[in-house]
């Protein structure tokens, strides 16, 4: 089984000096690609920038630093895949321009206008073919359920991740974490909270042995 997983953050450029990121380790996503890869699948890893050790036995490890550089090299990939995890946390604005030269400091206020880019995984649902499965995380620091259903909905995808953000030992940066898996057919399960690498060897467990 041919599976591509996307992990970290992205950075969105403001200028040669700065950026816009989030808090995202990328530690699950590497997780989930280490438990694949010992499962016996074909692993494409697509990092973003983090500062984890590449995982052994992979088929392809693909870095990218923006969301517009993560967007083609999942899209590019997707259409021979049998299966692609969305763990990556997407930045969901970059500034509009990006300045040639640093940027220096003025009196006052600045503004800095930002535009959505693309949300990969909702793109990825549009094209998705039947026997594709796609599956989604949804961290949130409020109504974790409802907004999770919404993505499934949303985004066309057969499962979603869900995870509380914000608090310790859970989501982002932690080495522990704490999920309820929705599938698109209703079942419900939870993970109680442990170390992402059990963690993702049980969420392979539960999504590729009802479909793929
Ligand atoms: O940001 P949001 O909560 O909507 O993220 C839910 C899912 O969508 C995650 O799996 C994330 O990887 C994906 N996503 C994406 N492109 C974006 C934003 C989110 O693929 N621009």
């Amino acid at each position: 089984m041919k599976l591509m997983i996307s992990a970290g953050p992205t950075r969105e450029a403001i200028d040669p000096v700065r950026f816009i990121t989030n808090h995202s380790s990328g530690k699950m996503g590497y997780a989930l690609a280490e438990a694949a890869v010992a499962a016996g699948y074909e692993v494409y890893l697509v990092s973003g920038p983090v500062n984890l050790k590449q995982p052994d036995g992979l088929a392809e490890f693909i870095p990218v630093i923006s969301a517009a550089d993560m967007a083609k090299a999942v899209k590019d990939r997707f259409p021979v895949m049998d299966a692609f995890i969305s763990c990556a946390a997407v930045a969901d604005y970059r500034p509009v321009e990006i300045s040639a030269q640093k940027i220096h400091k003025q009196d006052g206020d600045m503004i800095l206008r930002l535009e959505r880019t693309e949300d990969i995984l909702q793109s990825l649902g549009q094209m998705k073919a039947a026997h594709q499965t796609l599956i989604g995380f949804a961290a949130e620091t409020e109504d974790l359920r409802a907004r999770a259903l919404s993505k499934m909905e949303r985004k066309n995808l057969d499962w979603i991740a869900a995870n509380t953000v914000g608090v310790p030992g859970r989501g982002f940066q932690a080495d522990t974490n704490a999920v309820t898996l929705y599938a698109r057919t209703g079942e419900v399960v939870d993970f109680p909270l442990t170390d992402k690498k059990t963690l993702a060897e049980q969420m392979l467990q539960t999504i590729f042995s009802k479909k793929g």
